[in-house]
């Protein structure tokens, strides 16, 4: 690991930690961004050691272009049903492990892999894990049709909620709106915190053009932060099924 930078040893040491807790047969949830790119080579990696039979579903088009190409038997979430585990980054996590993720722009599918599997564990470098939720900005997948019309019913609800005031961007890439891979736009929010992630992600939810944010509320119960050093630090919550958040 010596060559790599102390945030892809970091990202390297939990992709290793996560891809053990994979097991013979297993039906596997592919995570989207840097890190989960790391885990998913080092799955393919693994696979083809020991001759792993799995059947991976991927949470982008990304994903799934990048573990085809490895290798990995790739299908869709609804050909295989439910899944044992599904392994993602995020890009903040707090202490009870409520995550905000879609700094890829890949939430939506991200969240309905999450809530398909068992099992989802998290995979990040230590700069991921914050006190309250918030400083990273809350993506907002909403329908293009009208979407300013939901700009404006999402500041509504922000004012509600004491957040007045706070930008919400419509993220752009190369000059154009983006554009996720169910064909939707990107509202950012800059909320600085996130007061009450729970009370937030319904009201959110429950705006008409909405179709998910990308605040995850128990839906994970392990996240392996991954150290410069290699060394990978557990923080684990315990969930009744019961206390899953359904957005
Ligand atoms: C994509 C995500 C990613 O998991 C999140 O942005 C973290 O990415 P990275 O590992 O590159 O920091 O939610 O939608």
């Amino acid at each position: 690991m010596s060559d790599l930078s102390p945030s892809d040893a970091a990202k390297l040491a939990a992709a290793r930690a996560a891809i053990a807790l994979v097991q013979d047969g297993m039906a596997v949830g592919l995570g989207t961004g840097s890190t989960a790119s790391v885990m998913v080579r080092e799955l393919a990696t693994r696979v083809q050691a020991e001759g792993l039979t799995l059947r991976c579903a991927a949470t982008s088009q990304v994903t799934a272009d990048l573990a085809a190409s490895l290798g990995l038997s790739v299908e869709s979430l609804d050909d295989i049903g439910h899944l044992d585990l599904t392994i993602d980054g995020a890009d903040e996590l707090d202490p009870d492990l409520n995550l905000i993720k879609g700094g890829g722009g890949a939430h939506l599918r991200e969240k309905i892999v999450a809530a398909s599997s068992d099992r989802m564990v998290v995979i990040a470098d230590p700069a991921k894990v914050v006190e309250q939720l918030g400083a990273f900005h809350l993506p907002v997948e909403v329908i293009r049709f009208g979407w300013e019309t939901t700009r404006e019913r999402i500041k509504t609800a922000l004012d509600a909620m004491d957040l007045d005031g706070r930008p919400v961007l419509l993220r752009m890439r190369d000059g154009a709106p983006f554009v996720t891979d169910e064909g939707n736009h990107i509202l950012d929010l800059s909320l600085e915190a996130i007061p009450d992630a729970v009370a937030l992600n319904r009201a959110l939810n429950a705006i008409p053009g909405v179709v998910e944010n990308g605040l995850f509320i128990g839906l994970c119960d392990l996240a392996l932060i991954g150290q410069p050093d290699g060394g990978v630090v557990e923080l684990a919550v315990f969930r009744e099924d019961e206390t899953r958040e359904d957005g």
